[in-house]
């Protein structure tokens, strides 16, 4: 009997080990996994994004105008910039496909999409790195587009 409670016992405590591990997977691990995310991010916005975005997220410099060949300076991602009107749908887009995808035939432009260079989650990471560069109510006024937007 004194053996069954050994055993008992073992279980029970196995149990409640488990329990821990999947409360601590569950909740404990978001903040690692999502520092991880904007890390990644980061490292692909520095290697794809930074040479023309800026690596402050600054853009080019007079990038509202025109160059003589027909292309626009790329613009800023930051608060001063125009990237936070954009719901997630479209900013998700526009990296993937690239501007022209979206402007009128012979558009000419120096931003081609990423769909053949990255995966759908590194430009998700690269997005959400962007946003992580955002002041507060920048992103809340973003994150209210993207749920009017259903994205
Ligand atoms: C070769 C230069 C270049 C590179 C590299 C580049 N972009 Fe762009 N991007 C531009 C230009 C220029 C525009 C302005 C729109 C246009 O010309 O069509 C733009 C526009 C954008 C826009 C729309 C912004 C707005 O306000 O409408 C997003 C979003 C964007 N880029 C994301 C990215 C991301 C993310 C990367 C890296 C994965 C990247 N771009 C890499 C040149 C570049």
């Amino acid at each position: 009997m004194k053996r069954f409670w050994w055993i008992a016992g073992a279980i029970v405590l196995i149990g409640l080990g488990a329990l821990g591990a999947i409360v601590l997977g569950l909740f404990g691990g978001e903040g690692e996994s999502s520092a991880e995310r904007l890390a990644l991010g980061r490292q692909v916005y520095e290697a794809h994004c930074a040479a023309c975005h800026g690596a402050e997220l600054e853009g080019e410099p007079d990038w509202r105008s025109r160059r003589a060949d027909g292309t626009l300076p790329a613009p800023p991602h930051d608060a001063t910039g125009h990237t936070w009107h954009h719901p997630d749908a479209q900013l998700f887009a526009i990296t993937k496909q690239g501007t022209g995808a979206f402007a009128p035939a012979g558009y000419k432009t120096t931003m081609t999409g990423f769909a053949e260079v990255l995966s759908d989650e590194e430009i998700r990471a690269t997005l959400d790195y962007i946003k992580s560069r955002w002041p507060e109510d920048i992103r809340t006024r973003q994150a209210e587009a993207s749920r009017r937007a259903g994205s």
